[in-house]
């Protein structure tokens, strides 16, 4: 007889712990253990407790590969969720294993863990059923289109989560932006650190369609400068930028209380001053200029030109919102949630790597599916474009959308805007970037040595081609496939999961706010040493960068705070 030491670790949470009767069953290279309730004397598998139990066998049962977890009814009493977060074994020779679990268990079943070393490929027939077996039950769990009652494993119920509700008192930044709203260097200032900080572009020609001559914009200007040289100052970079609207141009109008409400697309021409401001220099509320969409400038009348400005605030409100934020992070998110936990088991490195920046995403879409988005929903009762409006802004926007469109540094290249003084979330997001990429870049290397690694993955392909699918739409054009598909290599590997930590996490939190904050690993998904040190190393460039932030904002009448990493989250969660 040989005795094995089971360790059971119950999540912290509240009603994390369980009156359900547990037992395992250990499966080794030579055999299983008979099917062993663990049970002591009161009350096991409480929140946060650590219980140990014996589990005797008649013989060593060689490596051990998995545990299978038996929830059962007890006595009289009712059903009750369990949230395990891991067990762990010590055989009689000393050997010690870990089974990552970190999910809630519904009703009366059993679960089958494998032992926490991460594994890209297995040649075991048990372990390689195994994996797909998890794979096959997960994909049934979460499915496209709606078909889903979708349930996030790494969720913790709603209870402890905080209020929806925002400030109700004034803070130092709502008194500094009622000080300064009206004024036009303040204009100029949201576009590079307000909520929608990507709509900037370096404009060196014109549109046709947005006929401002020098002449207009003089008394801006001043004397000695003309519209067309400030454009094209040098090669590198002009001083004039362009918001271009153009994207509701045809977006569905709303009536509300029945009353047809009116819809701009903007085009808002800004020229970066000689101190350094960002001032707007001429708005035409259409896309189509005539006497009917004058062109309004600084020198109008002071209700007007305020006027045009707030038509434009109003547009950029119905594009950050609809896709800045629910499309480009929100939903982008949930397709990368869902294809990870569709395609990727528990054992697999990427699995390990993402799953903490999924949490709460599909909870958080489904309610805001249900209540602002739904039919009838806050954004038909509110907004000029309503529900149908939103639906084609975002199918539009989706259209659209390209793979550089996601990736910062790419952005900023292709937009222009790498000289701009003052873009906080540009200096800012990019050493973000660089610390994601440096960790992501130390879990890829070590766990795929080369471009053959890579592609002879096929979870991994499967995971990034349902991202292509789903995401992109299966586009060419998005930049994703040609003229190789980015997923072939490693450095490819290492990019495409930056772009989806980076959205996931601090992209979001630029163009929302957030509450567990990015490099918070709480669950010990990797067991070896080298992730964990690459972890610690991404936590210390984060803490490095807060300290930069904090130093910065210091000497800041308004401080940039949006991605200062402690305030970033982890996920799309809210
Ligand atoms: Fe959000």
């Amino acid at each position: 007889m040989v005795l094995y030491k089971v360790k059971v670790a119950t999540g912290p949470f509240l009603k994390a712990g369980t009156t359900d009767s547990i037992s395992v069953t250990l499966v080794g290279t030579c055999g299983e253990s008979p099917k062993q309730l663990l049970d002591h004397i009161g009350k096991d598998f409480a929140p946060g407790a650590v219980d140990e139990y014996k589990v005797p066998c008649k013989a060593d049962l060689g490596e051990l590969l998995l545990l299978r977890l038996h929830k059962e009814r007890y006595s009289f009493f009712p059903k009750d969720s369990w949230y395990c977060s891991h067990l762990t074994v010590t055989a009689p020779d000393g050997q010690w294993y870990r089974f990552p679990c970190y999910q809630w268990i519904e009703g009366y079943c059993s679960l089958e863990l494998r032992q926490g070393r991460t594994v890209c490929h297995d040649t075991l027939p048990l372990l390689l059923e195994h994996r797909k077996q998890e794979l096959r039950a997960r994909q049934r769990s979460y499915r496209g289109n709606g078909e889903t009652e979708a349930q996030d494993p790494g969720a913790q119920p709603s209870r402890g989560s905080k209020a929806l509700a925002g400030p109700t008192s004034p803070t130092p930044s709502s008194e500094f932006v009622t000080e300064h709203w009206r004024e036009d260097w303040f204009f100029g200032y949201q576009y590079l650190n307000g909520v929608n900080p990507v709509m900037l572009r370096r404009c060196c020609r014109l549109p046709e369609n947005f006929p401002v001559t020098s002449d207009m914009v003089a008394p801006v200007l001043g004397p000695g400068r003309c519209l067309h040289e400030e454009a094209n100052v040098s090669p590198q970079g002009g001083r004039v930028y362009l918001a271009d609207y153009q994207i509701l141009e045809e977006a569905p109008i709303n009536r509300l209380n029945g009353v047809c409400q009116h819809v701009a697309a903007p085009l808002c021409l800004l020229w970066l001053s000689p101190l350094g401001n960002l001032l707007p220099l001429a708005i035409q509320l259409s896309q189509t200029p005539g006497p009917d969409s004058p062109i309004f400038l600084p020198s109008d009348s002071e209700w007007d030109w305020l006027t045009a400005k707030t038509w434009v605030r109003n547009s950029e409100f119905l594009i950050h919102e609809n896709n800045t934020h629910f499309l480009c992070t929100h939903l982008l998110a949930e397709a990368f949630s869902l294809s990870t936990l569709r395609h990727l088991p528990l054992c697999h490195p990427l699995y390990k790597l993402l799953i903490p920046h999924t949490r709460y995403t599909l909870q958080v879409n489904t309610i805001a599916r249900a209540t602002l988005l739904n039919s009838e929903g806050l954004v038909d009762k509110t907004t000029s474009i309503g529900r149908a409006g939103l639906l084609y802004l975002m199918r539009t926007g989706l259209q659209r959308l390209n793979y550089s469109t996601l990736c910062l540094p790419d952005s900023l290249q292709e937009r222009g805007v790498l000289s701009l003084p003052h873009y906080y979330y540009r200096d800012d997001g990019m050493k973000i970037w660089k610390a994601i990429e440096c960790f992501v870049s130390d879990i890829v290397t070590y766990y795929y040595p080369n471009d053959t690694s890579v592609q002879e993955d096929s979870e991994l392909q499967a995971w990034v081609w349902e991202i292509f699918t789903q995401a992109f739409l299966g586009r060419e054009s998005s930049g994703t496939y040609t003229p190789s598909p980015l997923w072939d290599s490693s450095p490819k590997l290492i990019k495409f999961l930056t772009m989806i930590i980076f959205n996931c996490s601090a992209q979001h939190a630029a163009v929302n706010s957030g509450q567990r904050h990015l490099g918070h690993y709480p669950d010990q998904h990797f067991t070896e040493e080298c992730p964990g040190r690459s972890v610690v190393a991404f936590q210390r460039r984060l803490a490095e960068i807060s300290q930069e932030i904090r130093a910065r904002n210091k000497t800041l009448a308004l401080p940039y705070a949006y991605l200062d990493p402690p305030l970033i989250e982890n996920s799309v969660s809210i």
